[in-house]
């Protein structure tokens, strides 16, 4: 069986560490990467450190707007999939490489697998949204991570080949977190203690895109006691220019980091602050208290679980958490049990 993948942005790459080299076991592979993100420290870094497979094209689609993103990376998967004529193309997650990865191949008829589906905020304004339940519907195999996932997919009417197989994210921490302990020396260049700082990113569309959202969050860090560690997406660098915003002293402002320095300034962050899916997670994975800068969560075991709480964009809300949140109840198990990509395997296997 011949499995085409689409990936394209940050957090694919790290989902892709995950399954690739398992279903290469197996199958062939062919991995496309659509060039979502180009930056060497939002892409080639993960490619480097966590021995993910080379692509075989790079779509070098770039920024743009979301209809000439998407509907470019769609002309060009088109006709690889034509040439390649894959048996089941697998996508992660609900960025525009998803929904133009799904797209392009539930047009030509060739099934679809989604990893990290039914994941909803039940905010279609959000252009994941509405990129996650496009690619849902369309997809022939679903891989939800939690319950809540499939209750979403089974509350549209999505029952049929949905296979909740805990989350991919879970094992690529428990992959790599070794490695990060060998191989990351972020701590002592950054120059920080264990447990003395708080880690925070911020990327949403919604908080960057709204002059008042991000700035009610940098003032709140720039408010807050604590020292804060911020490794600063691209797309925010650039609203913070635009809007001529600026950060106080107490924050260490960093470029975007690799995978394993990531994961060790989660270890060692006292807490997190975050609008990332991905950070809320390894927040939970990693023990710390989570506060999430959003007006709602997909994430919601983590928050009924007490682990996660959500402060919108409020100053006073993110300060006050900042200081006082702190988890009271054990951890319960949410994710699956870190073997997510072997139980992919299994399943595409029975496909055949
Ligand atoms: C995208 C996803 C989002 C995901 C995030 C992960 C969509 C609609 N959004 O958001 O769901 O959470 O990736 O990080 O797919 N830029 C660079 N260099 C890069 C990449 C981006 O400078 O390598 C800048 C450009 O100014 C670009 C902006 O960041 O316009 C936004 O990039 P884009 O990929 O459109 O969306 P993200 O905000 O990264
Ligand atoms: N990440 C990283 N370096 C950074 C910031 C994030 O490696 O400087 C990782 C993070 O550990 C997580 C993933 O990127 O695995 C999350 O991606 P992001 O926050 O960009 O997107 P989201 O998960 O919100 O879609």
């Amino acid at each position: 069986m011949k499995i085409l993948t689409v990936v394209g942005a940050r957090p694919q790459f790290i989902k892709a560490a995950a399954v690739s080299n398992i279903i290469r076991k197996e199958f062939d592979e062919v991995l496309i990467h659509t060039g979502q993100h180009y930056d060497e420290n939002m892409s080639k870094v993960f490619f480097d450190e966590l021995n993910i497979p080379k692509p075989d094209y790079n779509l070098g689609v770039g920024s743009g707007n979301h209809g000439k993103q998407t509907g470019t990376m769609l002309i060009e998967l088109e006709e690889i999939y034509l040439k390649e004529k894959p048996d089941m193309v697998l996508v992660y997650g609900d960025t525009n490489s998803t929904l133009a990865g799904a797209l392009a191949a539930s047009k030509l008829l060739i099934p679809v697998a989604h990893v990290e589906a039914g994941l909803r905020s039940f905010d279609m304004n959000m252009p994941e949204e509405q990129n996650r339940i496009l690619t849902d519907h369309i997809s022939k195999i679903l891989f939800p991570p939690t319950k809540t996932a499939v209750e979403n997919l089974n509350n549209e009417g999505i029952k049929d080949n949905v296979h909740n197989v805990g989350d991919v994210m879970f094992d690529a921490v428990i992959n790599f977190k070794k490695l990060s302990t060998e191989k990351s020396n972020i701590i002592n260049i950054l120059n920080l203690e264990d447990k003395e700082y708080i880690l925070t990113t911020i990327h949403r569309a919604e908080n960057t895109n709204d002059i008042n959202r991000l700035k009610n969050i940098i003032e709140a860090l720039n408010e807050s006691d604590r020292k804060i560690v911020l490794p600063l997406h691209p797309r925010t660098k650039k609203y913070v220019e635009d809007y001529g915003l600026k950060f106080g002293d107490n924050i260490k402002l960093i470029e975007p980091v690799g995978y394993l320095d990531m994961i060790s300034l989660e270890m060692h962050s006292q807490k997190i602050v975050t609008d990332s899916g991905g950070v809320q997670k390894e927040a939970f994975f990693m023990k710390k208290p989570c506060i999430t800068m959003r007006d709602e969560t997909e994430w919601v075991e983590t928050v009924e679980n007490g682990w996660n709480v959500v402060v919108g964009t409020d100053k006073s809300k993110i300060l006050k958490s900042i200081v006082d949140f702190v988890p009271d109840k054990p951890q319960e198990d949410i994710f699956g049990n870190g073997k997510a990509g072997e139980k992919i395997l299994n399943i595409l296997r029975q496909r055949i």
